[in-house]
């Protein structure tokens, strides 16, 4: 959908939501909506002015209450390139060190005036929980090991970028899948548009139970690796767990890393991704990861559409149910007026 007719007052096909807590309860046509929302966004990006008045007057804010580069800033880009105004709170520095407690803070940044929570938290569950106290729109960046759904879309839509379509497409998601909130959310996106994930690495961290999400539950990269079209390599999340679930770095590095050569192994063609942030020579490469098979920055550059776009659509479905139109299930309620379109 082309931003000339995302901005304007009518409810974007296939979209209703006033919130973004998962991609688990999305739809096909939900995950579409929002892919195809962003696919318009992007060429604002290309413009010699990049900024269209889409979120005039609103507010938005990123509520973070653990560390983030990527998904911060491209949320403050996103608000910004929509002409929303846009505050940022982070955990360091706030009265959080006084005791206060999740949501008394977030209430008290709602009565400023706040339209959209943005909210990263180590509590799995910790936005919705924020979508049922609040009265604006909430988006999850991130909850503990549950969900990070911004970064599965951003996935999704650089691999429909890259390969033409999802359908049929074979994604190998490699590392430690059992601590992974992207892990998860790519596996809710891919499946239900019809791609077949295989996830991967050693048993202490891809547990047999993930097969009941429809995925192939894989030990062997190398037995893999020739099958594949798409190798999203995961981090080792030292910060979540409490001891090494493996061996040592350098025994994972050995059977799991990707390095050029064991790249050679791979289909032509294979498209490599990682979320970042990289630990290079554990996961990946220097020279995979900087490759031409690499489209690591193209993530990156993906996700200020998908969040200009998921921005957009959960003000639409605030609007909506301002107006009486049909309710979001998870919505309280929502002060949020329509967005209105044009060029900046
Ligand atoms: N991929 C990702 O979520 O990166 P940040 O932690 O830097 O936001």
């Amino acid at each position: 959908m082309a931003p000339a007719s995302a901005a304007d007052d009518r409810p974007t096909v296939g979209w209703t939501r006033k919130h973004l807590l998962g991609l688990r309860e999305l739809s096909a046509a939900e995950l579409l909506a929002i892919l195809d929302t962003a696919k318009g966004f992007a060429e604002i990006s290309t413009r010699s002015i990049r900024k269209v008045p889409t979120l005039r007057g609103r507010v938005v804010v990123n509520l973070f209450y653990e560390s983030s580069t990527r998904t911060r800033l491209s949320f403050s880009l996103a608000a910004q390139r929509l002409s929303a105004d846009v505050l940022d709170f982070q955990k360091d520095g706030s009265s959080t060190a006084k005791g206060e407690t999740l949501v008394d803070t977030a209430r008290n940044i709602e009565a400023m005036g706040v339209d959209v929570f943005v909210v990263r938290h180590g509590a799995p569950g910790a936005a919705a929980v924020l979508a049922r106290h609040l009265q604006a729109s909430v988006v999850n960046a991130g909850d503990g090991a549950h969900e990070h759904p911004t970064q599965a879309l951003l996935d999704v839509y650089t691999i429909r970028e890259r390969l033409g379509r999802i359908e049929g497409v074979h994604v190998a998601i490699v590392g430690d899948i059992g601590h992974s909130r992207v892990a998860r959310s790519n596996i809710w996106a891919l499946t239900k548009l019809g791609a077949k994930v295989t996830v991967v690495g050693p048993p202490t961290l891809v547990p047999a139970r993930f097969r009941d999400l429809g995925v192939d539950v894989c030990h062997d990269l190398d037995r893999v690796l020739p099958e594949v079209d798409v190798l999203n390599m995961l981090r080792i999340q030292r910060e979540r767990q409490s001891h090494l679930n493996f061996p040592s770095i350098e025994e994972y590095s050995r059977l799991f890393g990707m390095t050029s050569r064991r790249l050679e192994r791979a289909k032509p063609g294979v498209v490599v991704m990682h979320p970042g942030p990289l630990n290079r020579g554990v996961e990946i490469s220097p020279e995979v990861a900087d490759g031409p098979c690499s489209v690591i920055l193209d993530q990156v550059a993906a996700g200020l559409a998908v969040r200009m776009a998921v921005l957009f659509l959960v003000s639409t479905g605030a609007a909506r149910e301002q107006q009486g139109g049909a309710r979001d299930p998870e919505a309280a309620g929502g002060p949020a007026q329509a967005p209105r379109g044009g060029a900046a």
